[in-house]
């Protein structure tokens, strides 16, 4: 019955969507010829407007429509004022959105499961690690798996590297033991709390401090933007920076909506995206230090940075984690990311 019930909420939430992707699709290619000068793009995140993608959303904005000269206006909603985290990628594939830039961690949703791997702890040292597979031809090759969805991957853009809040102390891998921990939608990230003997939670990021301030949420994962943006402090004692995973994301537009733009229009969006991108990129560290800066200030939390020691215990019980991954991911997908790590710069 509760099945039932379910089925019937989800297949009225699609119909809607394919409404709305419809009228959405209408209103931006097929309008009469005097509105249709002004082309209009609606981009969904899920994060607020002062983070690393919020900012390089809407520095998106401002570049696409100074350099369009008023043919393309980019409405940008923050925070999930628009659609959540699994909303949002089917709204995309239905053309009810334009863009979005959601993590990398919730794409296999999209049916390509090896965007997981960019999940494993302590896969990628560092961000020029991260951007190196990102430049190769793997990373493109994943981006381009999306097309089966109707949806073009544009380009990757950076955050950082997570950390855990919790409502007491975590010093050690057998501290999350037991615990009820929010992860993103990934079985990367569901594999990693198992194997650390952690409760797994997945809701979309704007649970998650109601959800740890009643209790029904121990801990999490997050960067620090995300962190301190979420005020998750408020709702946190303690935060240990294990620098355990990375998160970043993919910009994505919706592939019939950018195959009908005109050439010029698509050039230019372009251009306005790869400075975007640059934008991204460069300010995503500061961005975190600024927010652990912030986290430090607010006296909320009790920050631990793990010793050489802790570090190890960390590094040596994710390890695990490689070798429990679903049959689905294709382990030449990871040594093309190892191999593009490796190559020079
Ligand atoms: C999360 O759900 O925690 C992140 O994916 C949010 C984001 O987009 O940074």
């Amino acid at each position: 019955m509760k099945n039932t019930s379910t089925c019937m909420h989800r297949g009225t939430r699609r119909e809607w969507l394919t409404r709305m992707g419809t009228v959405a699709a209408s209103a931006a290619l097929m309008v009469p010829a005097r509105a249709q000068k002004v082309i209009v793009i609606q981009f969904s995140h899920v994060v607020t407007p002062d983070t690393t993608k919020g900012r390089a959303a809407l520095r998106f904005k401002e570049l696409a429509e100074a350099r369009s000269a008023g043919r393309v206006r980019v409405e940008v909603y923050p925070n999930s004022t628009l659609y959540k985290d699994r909303e949002e990628l089917e709204a995309l594939r239905l053309g009810a959105v334009q863009m979005l830039a959601p993590s990398l961690s919730k794409l296999s949703a999209l049916g390509v499961p090896d965007f997981e791997y960019f999940d494993l702890p302590y896969l990628f040292p560092d961000a020029a690690s991260f951007r190196r597979v990102c430049t190769a031809a793997v990373g493109a090759s994943l981006l381009g798996q999306l097309e089966a969805n109707d949806i073009r991957g544009l380009a990757y853009w950076d955050n950082g590297f997570k950390v855990f809040t919790a409502n007491r102390p975590v010093r050690l891998p057998s501290d999350l033991k037991g615990l009820r921990v929010r992860v993103q939608a990934s079985k990367t990230l569901v594999s990693q709390m198992k194997t650390l003997g952690a409760e797994v939670s997945i809701s979309p990021l704007t649970a998650v401090y109601e959800a740890l301030r009643n209790g029904q949420l121990d801990a999490q994962e997050n960067v620090l933007t995300n962190i301190e943006s979420q005020r998750l402090h408020e709702v946190q004692s303690h935060m240990t920076l294990t620098q355990h995973g990375y998160l970043a994301y993919a910009v994505l537009v919706n592939q019939t909506f950018w195959d009908r733009l005109p050439a010029e229009i698509r050039q230019v969006l372009e251009g306005a995206l790869r400075d975007a991108t640059q934008f991204a990129n460069q300010i995503a560290p500061q961005e975190n230090q600024r927010a652990l800066a912030k986290l430090k200030a607010s006296g909320r939390l009790a920050i631990h940075t793990p010793t050489t020691g802790e570090m190890e215990q960390w590094r040596q019980a994710l390890s695990q984690v490689s070798r429990q991954l679903p049959a689905s991911m294709n382990p030449a997908v990871l040594e093309a990311m190892q191999r593009a790590m490796r190559a020079p710069p």
